[in-house]
């Protein structure tokens, strides 16, 4: 695999996996401000990020070492309207530079494997970002906690959809006994 989409593919693994401690850490922080509906908007995004960090990993299947691993990461521990805007800070980041840019270089290497794994993150950040924009605008009105349907995971691609489930995901197709539903 061409050296630069190797580097990408580790930095979002990379990238991916904080995102998943930090939306934990942050759920936890939403539970114990009295907002249960973001807690388990945090907890659904955190398990997605999860299926894009362990897709990345797969990709690296033959990349075998200890490799240095970096990335950008939100740090701090707030109030739960800040940690919102901390999610929706790394998502926009990584819907509007980091997997455009991963994906048109993987494009470029042709790496097959890359494509896909940085496809399926890019559409799952942009519902990710939607969502906790959704989630900061209520507490910031005043709302006692957000509005929530049921939230599901595609547990495939990492889609993550509000309310009703589509009969197959649009991302990657997988069916609706693939997605994992925080209600
Ligand atoms: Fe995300
Ligand atoms: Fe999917």
């Amino acid at each position: 695999m061409h050296a630069i989409t190797v580097s990408n593919l580790r930095n979002a693994h990379g990238g991916e996996s904080m995102a998943h401690m930090r939306y934990k850490i942050w759920g936890d922080k939403a539970e114990q401000e009295g907002y249960p509906n973001i807690a388990r908007l945090f907890r659904a995004i955190a398990s997605a990020e999860t299926v894009h960090a362990a897709s990345h990993f797969r990709a690296l299947k033959d990349q075998v070492g200890d490799k240095l691993c970096a990335s950008m990461a939100v740090f701090g521990l707030g109030g739960t309207s800040q940690n919102l805007q901390g999610g929706i800070d790394g998502e926009t980041y990584e819907i509007t530079e980091m997997y455009p840019t991963f994906l048109e270089t993987a494009k470029l290497q042709r790496e097959k494997g890359a494509q896909l794994s940085f496809t399926y993150a890019f559409e799952g950040e942009k519902t990710h970002a939607a969502l906790f924009q959704k989630a900061k605008q209520a507490i910031d009105s005043g709302k006692k906690d957000v509005n929530l349907g049921p939230v599901s995971v595609c547990t495939v691609c990492g889609w993550t959809c509000e309310g009703d489930l589509p009969d197959e995901c649009p991302i990657c197709n997988a069916k609706k006994d693939k997605f994992q539903t925080f209600a």
